[in-house]
């Protein structure tokens, strides 16, 4: 069997498409940088790729639309099974190019997830307690409809339009030394390594709840985990993709874990400071810093992917400003640089946010 892998020419091809569709089907997002001390922490930049203002709320769309493009798409359209997000992102892609689409999404999807892909005109088909349920049953339903599937993470041309994304970050910026990256199946970070390849440090993070790259590394093959968790619904894949796999044996250095805790609070923090409103697997970036589990060096640029938005908004509401008190420490304890868990933005800073939208890549 010939194993799944991603060249650097898969990615041109990617750009090339997706260029073509921009602005209208797909957004080139804001990057955001921040001196490393708003964060209470010693690093000197961190930068917020703000990818959850992608149209369907997350990276997804990149690849969705990428695998939709370099396909001819049958009468029957698309099909796909996902937690939530690429069936968003698969939805609204298939809603613009006027095909129908079909979404298989386990129980675990949330409420809103579901609500959105109804809206975007999906025949929404819920089955099975996890993805991996959801995907023998879309693929079951593909054999006899032939509708184009589409893979949540695990096609060269999913994982390849995922990789516009770090295109387009050195677009407007330039390299930043190191890059965190949340991992479910593992498209965004096989696409994010297989474009810094090592000329930037490719940190992978999991919940501990739903840790498929972790667990991998560990047996020296993918191997099925169980996953539960507040980020299960993004990140709650079973078993890391094989085109995951394959580049993150190349490039990946670290794959560290997370608590529900730390996660919950980088979200918080996210919002009650930034006025981001991200879902719980786009803040593990910021958990890691945070909570002392990956510790940037000081003249580190460190770049954080918030990499959907898809959430109810009424869960960030109500908890109050998360204090000191409510630091919930990684293994090592905070960073040493941390003045506590959850400084304000330091008002004396002239630093203002900057925001580099950059030039196409291509
Ligand atoms: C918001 C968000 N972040 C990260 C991921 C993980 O992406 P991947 O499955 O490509 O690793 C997902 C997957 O659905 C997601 O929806």
């Amino acid at each position: 069997m010939i194993s799944l892998d991603i060249a650097r020419s898969d990615i041109e091809n990617a750009l090339r498409r997706l260029a073509a569709r921009q602005p209208q089907l797909l957004r080139r997002t804001p990057l955001m940088k921040l001196p490393g001390r708003q964060f209470g922490l010693d690093c000197a930049e961190v930068w917020l790729k703000l990818e959850q203002l992608q149209l369907g709320g997350s990276f997804k769309a990149r690849g969705m639309l990428s695998r939709m493009l370099a396909n001819e798409i049958p009468a029957s359209g698309v099909i796909i099974a996902s937690g939530g997000n690429a069936g968003i992102a698969a939805a609204a892609a298939a809603q613009a190019l006027a095909v129908p689409c079909e979404v298989f999404v386990p129980l675990l999807a949330s409420q809103a997830k579901r609500d959105r892909l109804r809206q975007l005109g999906a025949s929404v088909v819920v089955t099975g307690a996890a993805y991996s349920e959801a995907l023998e049953a879309c693929l079951l339903r593909q054999r006899a409809s032939g509708a184009l599937l589409l893979h949540a993470y695990d096609q060269v041309e999913v994982v390849a339009g995922a990789a516009t994304l770090a295109a387009e970050i050195e677009a407007a910026a330039g390299l930043p030394d190191s890059v965190l990256v949340s991992v479910g199946g593992g498209g965004l970070i096989g696409g994010v390594a297989a474009w810094f390849e090592n000329r930037a440090r490719v940190v992978a993070l999991e919940p501990t709840l739903a840790p498929t790259l972790f667990q991998a590394r560990q047996a020296g093959q993918p191997v099925d985990v169980s996953v539960s968790g507040i980020a299960a619904d993004s990140l709650g894949a079973k078993r890391i993709g094989e085109i995951a796999w394959n580049v993150s044996q190349r490039y990946v250095k670290d794959a560290l874990l997370l608590s529900d805790e730390v996660i919950r609070d980088a979200q918080l923090w996210l919002w009650n400071e930034l006025k981001l409103a991200v879902e719980p697997a786009a803040a593990l970036g910021l958990a890691a810093l945070q909570s002392g589990a990956y510790r940037p060096q000081a003249q580190e640029r460190v770049c954080l992917i918030l990499c959907g938005a898809n959430l109810d908004p009424t869960s960030l509401a109500g908890y109050g400003h998360p204090g000191p008190q409510g630091c919930h420490p990684g293994p090592q304890g905070c960073h040493p640089g941390l003045q506590g868990c959850h400084p304000g933005p330091d008002p004396g800073s002239s630093a203002t946010p900057r925001l580099d939208c950059g030039s196409s890549p291509q």
